[in-house]
């Protein structure tokens, strides 16, 4: 009896072993922090770290595990990563969107209690390294933080930024970081140069001031901003040379900067960055931001310049009908621009406010085919990027590049600044617009086209 006794409790022990042996190995197979740090790092970190949009850092196990029961809601409901874009219209070298096998990696390593596993095997300074795509080679502050006054209005504001160097260079691209998240809305800014043969001191004068409506040079000499030698008070003849749009933000937005010498400009010693409208949301708390820029060098003057192009409002195109959106309704407009060259697109924006609906533009050649360019079928107006990609979209001449937008003044939207809903127009076009007025605008960076532009590989990610 004995001799058999022990085979069967040898058997009991044999299915043990194997039952625990297969859990043992389904345990091995569940995620680590190893396997979900890379995805965190590339997906998320990229605005959840210091500096960065996001309102707490993920690069750490307890980052991550401290946030985690939020991070398992926001994933389960598609609220992060933001990315507004339809992927199945068109693609991006910046894309931010988790596959399903991710999702599911995560929310399981979640609901398994977060296992650390051999947390020395995740570097994270090398991860962070990676995605910060480089340090920067300036860093320009605001020489007196501005104040913004808390009485639930919107404010306006130019701010002037100089800066000076050992020797004249170029830069690849210049970072606007926020200080004040929340409130910022939108910014814009050129590069001043000046004559040196010329007088000038622009480190005298007020630092910032309210954007000026009508007597903009006014605005400029209490700022410094204007030669000096001058009695001729010309416009023409009383500044200096523009560099435009050098500098630009708006919420969501990430880096815009390609490779290959594509993009950039000349940067001498000595200069002034020039913030011409930065627009801070209504806010009832009165705040100081201190805002900066981080400023990109590049190795070599550009070989490729980068120009941009915009239909819509304070554009290059019409709307139609005009932006004037009645209550209760939902409305479509439509902006058309022919492209009169052959051009590449490397990145595209499309910009609305509050009641923005849905967005889509696509080219049509004169052969009748559609080059579908951006599609955004729920518009969400936190998350506004310039959509970059991986190879240029080559445009033939002759082309009309279409935009159409749809906006929600329903109070079902519930974006909707006013209840109950009153008819919304653009802006009277003199001032910067709030963000209770609306816009429909598109905007492309583009170069003009050179064979082999088709499969030139122009995105940094
Ligand atoms: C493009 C920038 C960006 C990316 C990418 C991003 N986030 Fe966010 N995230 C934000 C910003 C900004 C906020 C705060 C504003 C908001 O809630 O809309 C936020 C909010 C959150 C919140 C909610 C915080 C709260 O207290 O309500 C969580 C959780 C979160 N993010 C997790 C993630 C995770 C996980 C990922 C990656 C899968 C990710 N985010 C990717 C920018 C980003």
């Amino acid at each position: 009896m004995v001799s058999r006794r022990i085979p069967l409790f040898y058997l009991f022990f044999l299915f043990y072993f194997i039952f625990n042996s297969c859990n043992y190995s389904n345990k091995n197979e569940k995620a680590n922090y190893q396997d979900i740090a890379p995805i965190v790092h590339q997906k998320c970190a990229v605005c959840h770290r210091p500096e960065q949009a996001g309102p707490f850092s993920l690069l750490t196990y307890s980052d991550i595990k401290q946030h985690a029961n939020k991070i398992r809601f926001v994933i389960e409901n598609n609220i992060m990563p933001p990315w507004p874009a339809d992927t199945s219209y068109s693609r991006f070298a910046n894309e931010l969107v988790l596959t399903k096998e991710e999702k599911e990696k995560i929310i399981s390593w979640i609901k398994n209690h977060c296992p650390a596993g051999d947390t020395t095997k995740i570097n994270t300074t090398e991860w962070s390294k990676k995605i910060n795509y480089r340090k920067p080679d300036l860093v320009i502050y605001f020489q007196k933080p501005v104040y913004i006054n808390g009485n639930g209005s919107d404010h306006f504001f130019v701010v002037k930024m100089p800066y000076q160097l050992d020797k004249d260079t170029f830069v690849q691209y210049v970072e606007f970081v926020p200080h004040q998240k929340k409130i910022i809305h939108h910014v814009n800014g050129h590069l001043l140069r000046y004559d040196e043969k010329r007088k000038f001191n622009y480190y005298q004068g007020s630092t910032y001031a309210e954007e000026p409506i009508e007597n903009y040079i006014q605005t400029y000499k209490t700022m410094g901003l204007t030669y000096l030698d001058t009695k001729n008070q010309s416009p023409k003849n009383l500044l200096p040379l523009l560099i435009p749009n050098t500098i630009y933000y708006l919420p969501g937005f990430l880096p815009l900067f390609y490779k290959n010498n594509i993009g950039g400009f000349f940067l001498p010693k000595k200069g002034v960055f020039f913030i011409n409208d930065i627009h801070y949301g209504p806010t009832h708390r009165a705040c100081y931001d201190s805002s900066y820029l981080n400023v990109y060098f590049a190795p070599n003057r550009p070989e490729r310049y980068v120009y941009e192009g915009q239909m819509g409002t304070n554009g290059m195109s019409k709307i139609q009908p005009p932006l004037v959106i009645s209550p209760n309704t939902i409305q479509t407009f439509t902006t058309t621009l022919l492209i009169p060259a052959d051009i590449s697109i490397l990145a595209v924006n499309p910009h609305m406010h509050l009641l923005g609906q849905s967005f889509i533009t696509f080219a049509i050649t004169p052969f009748k085919d559609t080059i579908p360019l951006v599609k955004i079928p729920r518009w969400n107006f936190n998350w506004q990027y310039y959509y970059i990609y991986k190879k240029p979209v080559v445009i033939p001449r002759n082309s009309l590049i279409v935009a159409i937008g749809t906006y929600n003044n329903t109070s079902k939207n519930l974006y909707n600044p006013n209840y109950p809903p009153i008819e919304v127009k653009e802006g009277d076009g003199f001032h910067s617009m709030k963000t209770t007025d609306e816009m429909f605008q598109f905007f492309f960076q583009y170069m003009i086209y050179k064979q082999g532009d088709d499969t030139l590989h122009c995105s940094i990610p």
